[in-house]
């Protein structure tokens, strides 16, 4: 979408599967939906170094609202949970230099119940504007869907007749998967990222087959990427309860790769130094937030080798190793395909599983690498001379 926003994949916070639909703030006032949860994740995020690392949007996901309209018709904050209302919270959020995302859904009603902006696609836009917010992550449930496409549409035209600039978060092609391929040329056009496949959760199976399934329809989603408009493989999970540090390390990784928006759901306010440390590296942000603004594909089908283009002729490659057996695997470099770059010579950095610089290397010389079971190694190739980068990308997308 061409409004000036999410030129690069959009990084920040987003409450859902950590906090899922807990509003029993009676029993649970911690963890429940509510402004008193964003604004702790806001001051956590400025005095814990990941507003500085690039984390940006503070998002609320469903079960924000009151079970019914106001008088004139405009979804209203549940106002136990939300006393402040949700323009108090978007100018506190404001105040500490980060940015506020909200939730609704394009048919009668959210996936969790709570009411939809089906027949008020303009009212919801405006309140949402009206109330300074920044971004808006548009669901799919209740909705028939062969009308998926036009409400996804008429959302987007609405919150640019506002004159406000929103990000557009949508799950469009999601929701029309199941009756037809969707049209990823029109989805670049109205939305700023878009949810591809199923829901994440906490596990090393979800990640899996998010993974899959965006290797087996990389050829229809890949090109649509860009500065924009982005594919967005779900929440990075990182810091829960799930996954190992390795499996973390490859949610990690591969989000780079795949240029996914960075949208971390956890608790920011108690999480282990090692997801934190992982969550903030700089080199893996640097490969998501790369300025080429390309995503990256798999290349070699039965091994999980990932390439990334990067700007100025370099290359991230990731190599995961899904099996859950066994110690770590040695691979050779010269598997990758897109390792032809290094001829005759290239700079290679190691980030995963820890940062190690491998310095020069020639294309002839083996490198033998080890990827550690569900882990990921990571790394940049900067070719020192030579360009065979282009004939590598046209051979393989
Ligand atoms: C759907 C979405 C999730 C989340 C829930 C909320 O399942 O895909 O990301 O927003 O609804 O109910």
């Amino acid at each position: 979408l061409d409004n000036g926003l999410a030129l690069k994949p959009t990084m920040g916070w987003l409450h859902w599967e950590r906090f899922t639909c807990n509003t029993d703030c009676d029993t649970d006032p911690t963890n429940c939906i509510s402004e008193r949860l964003y604004m702790q994740m806001a001051d956590v995020m400025v005095k814990e170094g990941w507003k500085e690392a690039g984390y940006e949007y503070v998002c609320i996901d469903d079960c924000w609202p009151s079970h019914s309209r106001d008088a004139q018709g405009r979804l209203q904050a549940d106002p136990n949970r939300f006393p402040g209302g949700i323009k108090k919270l978007a100018d506190y959020i404001h105040s500490k230099g980060l940015k506020l995302g909200i939730y609704a859904d394009v048919g009668k009603n959210t996936c969790a119940g709570y009411p939809g902006s089906l027949g008020y696609y303009e009212t919801d836009a405006q309140t949402f504007a009206d109330w300074d917010v920044d971004l808006l992550k548009f669901d799919g449930c209740f909705l028939d869907r062969s009308l998926i496409a036009e409400g996804y549409m008429s959302m987007s035209k609405a919150l640019n007749k506002t004159g406000k600039s929103i990000l557009y978060s949508c799950e469009w092609p999601l929701y029309e998967w199941p009756i037809k391929q969707p049209n990823y040329t029109a989805i670049r056009e109205y939305c700023n990222h878009w949810r591809n496949f199923q829901d994440v959760f906490d596990s090393w199976s979800s990640i899996k087959s998010i993974l899959e399934w965006t290797a087996s329809h990389q050829k229809i989603i890949v090109p649509a990427a860009g500065p924009g408009g982005w594919n967005d493989p779900d929440m990075l999970v990182i810091g829960n309860f799930g996954l190992s540090h390795d499996q973390q390390q490859s949610q990690m990784a591969l989000w780079a790769i795949m240029a996914a928006p960075l949208l971390m759901s956890n608790d920011l306010r108690d999480i282990c130094p090692r997801s934190k440390e992982l969550l903030q590296n700089r080199m893996i942000i640097a490969i998501n937030q790369d300025p080429l603004g390309r995503q990256g594909l798999r290349t070699v089908m039965d091994c999980d080798v990932w390439e990334r283009p990067l700007f100025g002729n370099r290359l991230a490659i990731a190599i995961m190793y899904k099996q859950e057996l066994g110690g770590p695997r040695r691979f050779p470099i010269s598997a990758v395909p897109g390792w032809k770059i290094c001829a005759p010579q290239c700079n290679v950095t190691q980030i995963l599983p820890q940062y190690k610089e491998l310095g020069v290397q020639s294309h002839q010389k083996e490198l033998v690498l080890s990827v550690n079971p569900t882990g990921t190694t990571l790394l940049t190739v900067t070719p020192l001379s030579g360009d065979l980068r282009k004939q590598h990308w046209n051979d393989t997308s």
